[in-house]
């Protein structure tokens, strides 16, 4: 059995004084546990107040939400895979629902920013899903597993092993409704199949997440899902307390 991965999500949200503020609450209800990776995504800004309040508690590790794919330059606004990693950064969100929706992120810049992550050394952590629509249309499957091959276009199979990857159906992203365990288990075999067709045995050993309206009452049930490694979670992460007990699922 793989360790169990859990990962926040904080979105636009908590300052450095916050962010500080709520390591230090959630290191009070969490103490050190070897059989689990959490991994904590803040905003780029307060990436340094999280790294120093966790510098004693290497079981936590951080992630930045977003970078570009290019190395440095005239992109104004923008930060690279190796001023993330730099910066402290050891994991990357790539091709999150919000940065596909919201921003227009395509198929192909994911694959980019995957790309540019493992050339820094950042571990990039995938998120694949389907929207409402395409659910509807019974296009789940084929959306993954095109969103999941796009972006990882660029990374060789010796990286797509270290990768991580979460399956984040839009429709359940910050709605409250959540896929039950078994839809998500489903949509998690169709993704391990995936994985081991692009990197063979290697593929078993990718943590594929469950993300969408996670919290301190659905966790274990949905960790419980066969091939269900782990949880991304966004709003349910922002509570020091409630993020200690899903940890703990
Ligand atoms: P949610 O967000 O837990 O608030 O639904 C999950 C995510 O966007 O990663």
């Amino acid at each position: 059995m793989k360790h169990p991965v859990f990962a926040a999500n904080w979105k636009m949200n908590q300052a450095p004084a916050d962010a500080k503020a709520f390591v230090r609450q959630f290191l009070a209800y969490f103490p050190r546990q070897q059989d689990r990776l959490v991994l904590i995504f803040p905003s780029a800004l307060a990436l340094h107040a999280v790294t120093d309040a966790l510098k004693d508690r290497p079981d936590i590790q951080v992630g930045v939400q977003n970078i570009y794919w290019e190395d440095n330059g005239a992109f104004t606004g923008e930060n690279s895979a190796p001023i993330a990693r730099a910066a402290g950064a050891k994991y990357v969100l790539v091709g999150h629902s919000e940065r596909r929706h919201v921003f227009g992120e395509t198929d192909e810049e994911s694959g980019k920013k995957a790309a540019a992550a493992v050339r820094a050394g950042l571990t990039p952590l995938v998120c694949v899903g389907e929207t409402a629509a395409q659910r509807d249309a019974g296009e789940t499957n084929a959306v993954v597993i095109r969103q999941l091959r796009a972006a990882l276009a660029g990374v060789g199979p010796q990286h797509i092993a270290s990768s991580l990857v979460a399956y984040e159906p839009v429709w359940a992203i910050g709605t409250g409704k959540t896929a039950s365990p078994a839809d998500a288990s489903a949509v998690h075999t169709v993704l391990r199949a995936e994985l081991r067709t692009l990197t063979g045995e290697r593929g078993e050993a990718v943590p594929i997440l469950y993300g969408g309206s996670v919290n301190s009452g659905n966790a274990t049930a949905l960790l419980a899902a066969p091939e269900v490694d782990g949880l991304l979670v966004g709003g349910a992460s922002l509570d020091a307390e409630g993020w200690a007990s899903i940890v703990r699922a």
